[in-house]
């Protein structure tokens, strides 16, 4: 099958009424991609060398973001929607230029399976013209249903089209269909619209190619792959069994996972084996986690680079460019961004590390905060290998802390400081030996006074 072509003609014209939103229904995000981006990924994973997209409703802003996660796929028009048989042949300049198997698949189904994807084009490689994906959803009322004779599929029937007998029938289609790419075109144009709803079906081929002796099978799909989204619930409970696939799959790669349920993935997350994940994490894009480091509790961690045996959080916030080299600590309520915290650094408390390096083996004390921005543009901290920067210090870059640079406590840095050196950038203490005493005596007796007055 794999030197067979294939085009995925993916169907994304409808309005999404239901969703309530100005963003197109399928650019709505599962894991932080959008759902259109999984079904692009299925249809690759499938083996499709073309995409052709089928848009309607916010078409520049479609294309916009269909350009960043599909570059190759060509976009076309559906003026008006006049059913998914006519949103297919808005593709006809794609599926004319001479593909062996055509993916119909629709944008709004994103957990489609690429195993099922690929069992319909098989079917089309062992001789079928056209292969239906069909599923069994616990309600079938809604669903266009199959009717079967004799292994063969003979028609596809919408809800609003059965007869009492026909609803009674619980293979229902999910939608998608693998068609030869050789007919698709010919079986398409001789579809019509003399049904309940009057829209062209593109369910209608399968009566259409039986009719002229064509092989038409139906092969079977999971209903969660064959979940359509069309509100924010059913968006909601993708995302929910979209998190609970990649948990099994984290865990049965090595991961262990503490309390998998609270968990949050990208659909970009890597993650190595033997570390060990804390309940209520959020990983977000860009994430690259090595093996044996410890995310602790309600750590949010996006665009960063875990390297192994790093430990970070509990609540620690790890932002784009936070990059930990080995065995680096990022503490409890520390935030990192463009920062590379190199190996067995510690950043252990209440501290902000933000466009920096901090060498290898240095010690930031708690409420350390780099000072990189002036309300204008940023500044780079570099803080060298060893060193130790006291609690409570403000860094105010652009500064350099050279190698083994000591700085005290409650300090506010503002020239940089050489190798081995120690700078203290605070007022010097005073100590009045008795004046705390006096102090106090002299507050009580004033308080005496305004009470006594206002008697
Ligand atoms: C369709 C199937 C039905 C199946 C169900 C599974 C047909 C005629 N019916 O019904 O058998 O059980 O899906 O969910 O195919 N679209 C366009 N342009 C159009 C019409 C639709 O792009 O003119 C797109 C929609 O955006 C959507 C997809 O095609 O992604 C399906 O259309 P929809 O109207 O939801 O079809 P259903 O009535 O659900
Ligand atoms: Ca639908």
């Amino acid at each position: 099958m794999s030197q067979r072509s294939c085009l995925s003609v993916i169907l994304a014209a409808g309005e999404g009424t239901r969703m309530k939103s100005a963003m197109p229904k399928v650019l709505h995000a599962i894991a932080g991609l959008p759902m259109v981006a999984h079904v692009v990924k299925a249809a690759e994973a499938a083996g499709a060398t073309g995409l052709a997209l089928v848009i309607g409703h916010g078409a520049d802003e479609m294309r916009k973001a269909v350009q960043k996660f599909a570059p190759k796929a060509e976009t076309f028009v559906q003026e008006k929607r006049l059913g998914t048989a006519h949103a297919v042949l808005a593709a006809r300049e794609a599926i004319a230029k001479g593909y062996d198997d055509i993916l119909v698949m629709f944008g709004d189904t994103p957990l489609i399976d690429a195993a099922a994807l690929a069992a319909a084009r098989q079917k089309l490689a062992e001789g079928a013209a056209v292969a239906v994906i069909g599923f069994r959803p616990p309600n079938p009322t809604g669903y266009g249903r199959l009717i079967e004779k004799g292994g063969r599929l003979v028609a596809i029937r919408e809800e609003k089209d059965c007869s009492e007998a026909e609803k009674k029938i619980g293979f229902c289609n999910a939608g998608m269909m693998a068609v030869a790419g050789n007919q698709a075109l010919r079986l398409l144009d001789k579809v019509g619209n003399n049904n309940a709803k009057g829209e062209f079906y593109l369910t209608d081929i399968v009566e259409i190619a039986g009719a002229e002796g064509l092989d038409v099978v139906a092969t079977e799909a999971s209903f969660e792959s064959a979940l359509g989204i069309n509100n924010r619930a059913e968006l909601a409970e993708a995302e929910g069994i979209w998190q609970t696939r990649r948990r099994r799959e984290a865990m049965l790669a090595g991961v262990t996972l503490i309390a998998p349920e609270t968990v949050y993935f990208s659909h970009d997350t890597e993650i190595g084996a033997d570390t060990i994940v804390e309940p209520n994490v959020w990983f977000g894009p860009g994430v690259k986690i090595a093996s044996g480091a410890k995310i602790h509790a309600f750590s949010h961690i996006e665009g960063a680079t875990v390297a192994s045996y790093c430990d970070v959080g509990p609540f620690a916030r790890l932002r784009p460019g936070a990059d930990l080299r080995q065995r680096a600590k990022v503490g409890n309520f520390c935030e990192v961004k463009q920062a590379t915290i190199e190996e067995g650094a510690k950043v252990n408390h209440l501290t902000y590390i933000g466009d920096a390096r901090v060498g290898a083996g240095a010690n930031i004390g708690a409420g350390t905060i780099t000072c990189n921005y002036d309300g204008f543009s940023k500044f780079f901290t570099d803080i060298g290998e060893g060193a130790f920067v006291g609690s409570n210090s403000a860094l105010v870059a652009p500064i350099t802390i050279g190698k083994g640079g000591y700085i005290a406590s409650g300090s506010v840095i503002t020239e940089s400081v050489p190798d081995d050196a120690l700078a203290f950038g605070r007022a010097r203490q005073k100590t009045l030996p008795g004046k705390g005493k006096e102090l106090r005596e002299r507050f009580a007796s004033a308080a005496a006074a305004k009470k006594r007055a206002a008697e």
